[in-house]
């Protein structure tokens, strides 16, 4: 297994765990769709990922989580040091990587609980980049959680996150509307606990109560050992979950960052003049 050591300054002098993407190339068959992604995001950090539709953010996501469709041509993604893109996803989730999808699918036969519980064992299970002989993609070794502690942790996040004790026993996205799906998908965070959370559009789909809650739900867990990305097209879930940066992609690269009120100019002003600022092709109005 080869694992690089980082040589950023930032995280060698505060030791957090860190997010660090260095020019990334990424495509898909012959249609180059990341272009050089530079992003950095330390734990306790909350970044803001926007711009417009096509331009790569949810390519990104999945290149970090480890996506097998997409193809990475260039550049790194270092993660607490380790290069995550020598692991397979599953190894990187238990690393503490976690990534709330834009479109969640659903697992019939397979319960939320049940899903969750081997999801919580395999994550405190961790995983040791230095030990060798661990086969990719294999089930942890069954290390097994209590039912009663199992219970009692699960207890405590659906009542956060409001989320309804019928929930738990229906199989996963089955028949689920948008909003329930995207609420598991913040279920499923407060039960790994993460070092970094990617919400791809959690957002979406959502209306005002149970964005509220689910930005809750998200803020309970915000800490110095959590970074946050989150991707979203609206300045609305940026009132409830206040990020430190804010960045715009604009084909498969970021053209600008900025503090949080960069987001509210977004809004009033959108992408148009940036991309032209940033010499990107503007798409022509319909
Ligand atoms: N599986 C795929 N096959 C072909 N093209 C793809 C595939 N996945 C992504 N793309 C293309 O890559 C580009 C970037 O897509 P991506 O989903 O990353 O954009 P996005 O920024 O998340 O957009 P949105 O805001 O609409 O969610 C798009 O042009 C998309 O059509
Ligand atoms: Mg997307």
């Amino acid at each position: 297994m080869e694992t690089t050591t980082a040589t950023d300054p930032a995280e060698t002098q505060t030791g957090a765990a860190q997010l660090i993407i260095r020019d990334l190339h990424a495509r898909i068959e012959d249609k180059e769709i990341l272009r050089g992604v530079n992003l950095t995001v330390s734990q306790g950090e909350t970044h803001a990922l926007m711009g417009p539709n096509g331009s790569g953010k949810s390519t990104l996501a999945n290149v970090i989580m480890g996506h097998p469709r997409y193809e990475v041509t260039q550049g790194e993604v270092l993660f607490n040091g380790i290069n995550l893109l020598d692991l397979s996803p599953d190894k990187r989730a238990r690393l503490g990587v976690f990534l709330a999808f834009q479109y969640p699918s659903s697992v019939p036969g397979v319960t939320v609980a049940n899903f969750l519980r081997r999801a919580v064992e395999a994550r405190r299970e961790g995983f040791d980049p230095n030990a060798s002989g661990e086969p990719t993609g294999q089930a942890p070794k069954r290390k097994g959680m209590p039912p009663a502690e199992f219970r009692k942790l699960l207890t405590e996040k659906m009542k956060i996150l409001k989320v309804d004790n019928t929930f738990i026993t229906r199989y996963i996205n089955e028949g689920f509307s948008g909003g329930e799906k995207k609420r598991a998908e913040i279920l499923q965070m407060a039960m790994l606990e993460p070092r970094l959370a990617i919400l791809d559009e959690t957002d979406s789909g959502l209306d005002i109560d149970a964005l509220r809650v689910v930005s809750d739900g998200v803020n309970a867990l915000r800490g110095p050992n959590l970074g946050v990305l989150i991707i979203t097209h609206y300045q609305r879930i940026l009132n409830y979950i206040t990020p430190d940066v804010v960045h715009v992609m604009s084909h498969g690269r970021i053209i600008k960052t900025g503090g949080p009120d960069f987001a509210m100019e977004l809004e009033q002003k959108g992408y148009e003049w940036l991309l032209k600022e940033a010499g990107e092709e503007v798409p022509e109005e319909e």
